[in-house]
């Protein structure tokens, strides 16, 4: 019921030049048919590039990140409609690389996750603890605080378009990739959490990603916990084969 997708975030790598041919290279090596999506995140720059390289395939443009205004002075942003038009269905909200350096707080993430569901856009909201919390057992109680803040006052029509992503901070680049039952744990509590919330049928309906340190040794053992319906990648993301390679033996036998 939930169509399981893997998404590459580039974050701030790739040239224009080496976006297109990441994307040709991963069409031509490859067979990515099969039912799931295949979401890239490339920085802005490259958006255009990968927009007319995709075009035809399957695989879906997102944004890395989105302005918290919709128009108007707010010199060096991105807004939605922006994103919308450059080609993209996604947006990457409330990444710990965004809350951790730029001081996004869970108000403002929350106002861009308002802008970007009245502009149609797939949030791919992200939530985890950081390796105090995780050493002091906390996961629960942060999770919880970004879930409710970051997604209070959305009404069930907007959740529609949402996603989840939990990534802990201390698997982000670093090598150490969450155990699968682990995950599995964070997943389910945030599954309850979005029934408590939103309902039973918006919290089995919702797509929940885990996100760290992914590569094609961890992915499957990930994506056979029942409540993990995707992966995000940075790092072997970057790779058009390794992030191939993820893919195919995530959905093995698809
Ligand atoms: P890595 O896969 O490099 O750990 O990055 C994860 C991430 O932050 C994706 O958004």
């Amino acid at each position: 019921m939930r169509r399981p997708i893997v998404v590459g975030n580039w974050k701030m790598n790739m040239l224009i030049s080496s976006s297109g041919h990441w994307v040709e290279e991963l069409l031509n090596t490859s067979d990515c048919a099969g039912t799931f999506d295949i979401v890239v995140a490339p920085p802005f720059t490259s958006l255009s590039v990968v927009r007319k390289s995709i075009e035809g395939s399957k695989i879906q443009l997102a944004g890395q990140n989105m302005a918290s205004e919709a128009e108007g002075a707010q010199t060096g942003e991105i807004s939605a409609i922006m994103l919308k038009d450059a080609g993209c269905d996604y947006v990457i909200l409330g990444h710990s690389e965004r809350r951790q350096y730029h001081n996004e707080s869970d108000e403002l993430i929350n106002k861009k996750i308002f802008l970007a569901c009245e502009n149609a856009l797939n949030v791919i909201f992200c939530i985890g603890e950081s390796v105090g919390e995780h050493n002091k057992d906390k996961t629960n109680d942060v999770i919880e605080r970004q879930l409710f803040d970051g997604l209070q006052g959305l009404k069930e029509d907007q959740l529609n378009s949402l996603l989840i992503a939990y990534e802990p901070i201390w698997a982000i680049g670093t090598g150490h990739t969450a155990n699968p039952n682990q995950v599995q744990d964070v997943h389910s509590f945030i599954r309850s959490l979005c029934e408590k919330s939103f309902g039973k049928d918006l919290a089995r309906a919702t797509r929940i990603l885990y996100g760290g340190s992914v590569d094609s040794q961890s992915s499957s053992a990930l994506m056979a916990q029942p409540d993990v319906d995707g992966l995000l990648v940075g790092g072997a993301s970057l790779r058009s084969k390794s992030f191939y390679d993820i893919i195919k033996s995530s959905f093995k036998g698809d």
